[in-house]
């Protein structure tokens, strides 16, 4: 055990550990680790093998080659699922004010909707913010060229909670007053959005490391899931992104991600401090 400068006692991770643990995750739920970042995941089992109350990584190994639902738990662990609505709420005034009126302004061929997706979507907060704003500000658009809002994640139980969106008050507290009285309705202890926002996002299940997978859209909103990745599956993660988009078409990163590699040269730079990028 290490003990970190905070006084707890942090299990070791050894890479042997960790290889054994890549291959019951890859065999329960063909979900590899060997893309993220090997830091990052210890960091993470760590707090499994000491929830578990394992003397070390071996004995929590032990205990994952027998235990299917820790196994599933130890997914959920590595695949964290931090967001709420209008997370850094500057971005969503930006997109607002100067990204749709951009997108409406040269939009698709007749009858084509503008897609727009939502890559690592989480509990389905930011899919339904840019949906809330679409409503909101842009309906007399919205008329006349369809929007098809796409969230995808790995992890097929959170997209469940996506679907039913009901939230808890703290995943609102950035949300305007007025957009959470006309959009949202209480539902028990939590807050459930209306089903007229609902219907404008569509959840999917889908692995973001399988570029092949990837759909044409105008824009993606891939935020803070990049951040796991290892700079190689970043930028093979990016540039799949790049492929997809029209000249012109947006890329929305999280706060603490930036293009990296040769795919610098495929965008300019919209926003530096909003991480809004162009396609070249
Ligand atoms: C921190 S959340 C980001 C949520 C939202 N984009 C935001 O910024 O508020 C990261 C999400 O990425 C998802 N994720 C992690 N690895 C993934 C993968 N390989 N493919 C697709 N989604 C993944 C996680 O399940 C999690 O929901």
């Amino acid at each position: 055990l290490n003990t970190g400068h905070t006084g707890v006692d942090i299990p070791e991770i050894s890479d042997d550990a960790l290889a054994e643990i890549n291959r019951i995750l890859e065999m329960r739920h063909n979900f590899s680790i060997s893309n993220y970042k090997d830091t990052c995941m210890k960091r993470r089992i760590a707090i499994r093998v000491r929830s578990c109350r394992c003397q070390d990584a071996a004995a929590y190994c032990e205990i994952l080659r027998h235990n299917d639902s820790e196994v599933d738990l130890l997914k959920k662990t590595l695949t964290i699922h931090v967001s709420q609505f209008f997370r850094n709420p500057s971005l969503f005034d930006k997109l607002q004010r100067e990204i749709f009126p951009s997108l409406f302004q040269k939009p698709p061929s007749e009858h084509q909707p503008l897609r727009i997706w939502s890559c690592g979507c989480a509990g389905g907060e930011e899919a339904y913010s840019l949906a809330i704003i679409l409503a909101q500000f842009y309906a007399r658009e919205l008329h006349h060229c369809p929007v098809e809002i796409h969230a995808s994640d790995i992890d097929a139980d959170i997209l469940q909670e996506a679907a039913r969106a009901e939230y808890s008050e703290e995943r609102l507290k950035d949300l305007p007053a007025a957009l959470r009285e006309r959009y949202f309705v209480p539902s028990g202890s939590r807050m459930q959005l209306v089903a007229s926002i609902r219907r404008m996002v569509t959840f999917h299940h889908q692995n973001i490391t399988d570029i092949e997978s990837y759909e044409k859209f105008h824009m993606v909103v891939c935020r803070n899931t990049l951040i796991y990745f290892t700079r190689p599956d970043q930028i093979t993660i990016l540039r799949g992104i790049a492929n997809i988009l029209p000249s012109d078409g947006i890329l929305v990163l999280g706060m603490s991600e930036t293009l990296v590699g040769d795919v610098r040269g495929l965008f300019s730079v919209v926003c530096p401090v909003e991480r809004i990028y162009r396609r070249r």
